[in-house]
């Protein structure tokens, strides 16, 4: 058995140009947890919450090995874990208390609730990419409840989770406004998710008030039911300003500056466009969220990826198109980094081990 791995380790937080990723030939693996197994990893899939740690957010300290999402093999099981065999070929989303350290390395040690068996019609690649955005795409469809022939406003439709959450949307017959940063953006979301031209709203050099007055007007100038925020900032304003009675606002995006005032227009109750005067609901998803908590959440992490996986077999959703950066190397994960943070890429970012 392996005593050690190779690992690209971040050092220091901060941008890509001043904090330190080290290459460690020889990290020592630690004796497995109980109830933990150890993965040897095949892919690593890129996410924004990757360059928010590297960043020093959600109380991250360093030195750390960062990487969230993964597939593999199993390598080793620890005392108490039931649920797999060596060889089996699994994939998860590693975050919180339920992983000893990230990805970015040729072994992880998860809890054995975090993870569910490797979609078989997907390869490790395309499996890597799949649990974060996947799992919180669900996530949002089944908080929002949304239904048939209402509308659904997504901001920031063409990233990683909206890419996701477009197509589950579509499959329960709700109409879809989005948006996007840039014609080729637009272009993109009506080529690969069928969104009609004049259902996607440009928002490059609008206002916020602008932007919202376009959404209404795409509906007929009648507000929406759902509105989904992938960017946040003052997007979440735009969603709750569009909404009409019972209305529902979903976020993903945490506000880390202390000093973001959160724009939502909650009161006072009189005004329609605030979310009393709409009797409307705010529901704040963060698909961790079992992993900070205690161990008996963990499984649903699990139940999460087994439902993933199913839509997946049997075709109601498909997996987002992949882009492989390089192998296991501090310029793979400094090259992914640049790509994410710029949104140079519309597919998932995969490293290859
Ligand atoms: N809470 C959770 O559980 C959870 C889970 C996953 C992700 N997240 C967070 O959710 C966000 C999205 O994640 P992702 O993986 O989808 O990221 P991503 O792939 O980088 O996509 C970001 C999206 O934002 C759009 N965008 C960029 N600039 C914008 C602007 N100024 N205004 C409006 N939209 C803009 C981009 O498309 P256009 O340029 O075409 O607009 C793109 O569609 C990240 O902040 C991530 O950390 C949270």
């Amino acid at each position: 058995m392996a005593k050690f791995m190779k690992a690209v380790q971040l050092q220091s937080f901060g941008p890509l140009d001043k904090c330190e990723f080290k290459l460690i030939e020889q990290y020592p693996l630690p004796p497995l947890k109980e109830k933990f197994v150890r993965v040897r990893v095949k892919a690593v899939a890129f996410n924004p919450i990757d360059y928010k740690l590297r960043l020093g957010s959600f109380g991250a300290k360093v030195p750390m090995i960062l990487g969230a999402d993964f597939s593999g093999i199993i390598e080793d099981i620890g005392t108490g874990a039931t649920t797999y065999k060596l060889g089996d070929e699994v994939y998860g989303m590693a975050l919180g208390f339920a992983k000893v350290e990230g990805a970015y390395a040729e072994f992880i040690d998860v809890s054995e609730d975090i993870i569910a068996p490797k979609p078989k019609s997907l390869n490790f690649e395309e499996s890597a990419a799949l649990p974060i955005v996947g799992l919180t795409a669900l996530q949002i469809c089944e908080r929002a409840n949304i239904k048939k022939n209402e509308t659904v406003l997504i901001i920031g439709a063409s990233g990683g989770v909206g890419s996701m959450l477009t197509p589950l949307v579509r499959s329960i017959g709700a109409k879809i406004i989005a948006t996007a940063g840039s014609d080729e953006s637009a272009k993109l979301l009506h080529q690969t998710h069928g969104i009609p031209l004049d259902h996607i709203v440009v928002y490059q050099n609008l206002s916020m008030d602008q932007i919202r007055d376009k959404v209404l007007a795409v509906n007929g100038n009648k507000p929406i039911q759902v509105a989904v925020d992938l960017f946040g900032g003052e997007m979440k304003r735009v969603c709750a300003e569009s909404l009409g009675l019972y209305g529902r606002v979903l976020t993903i995006v945490e506000e880390s500056d202390p000093n973001f005032k959160a724009a939502i227009p909650f009161y006072p109750a009189q005004n329609p466009r605030n979310l009393f005067g709409i009797s409307g609901t705010f529901h704040l998803v963060f698909v961790a969220a079992p992993c900070f908590g205690p161990q008996e959440n963990w499984i649903l992490i699990q139940e999460g990826l087994k439902k993933l996986s199913k839509q997946i077999e049997e075709g109601h959703l498909k997996a987002p198109p992949v882009e492989v950066v390089g192998t296991l190397s501090v310029e793979t994960v400094v090259k992914a980094h640049k790509m994410l943070e710029s949104h140079k890429s519309h597919k998932k970012l995969v490293m290859k081990l």
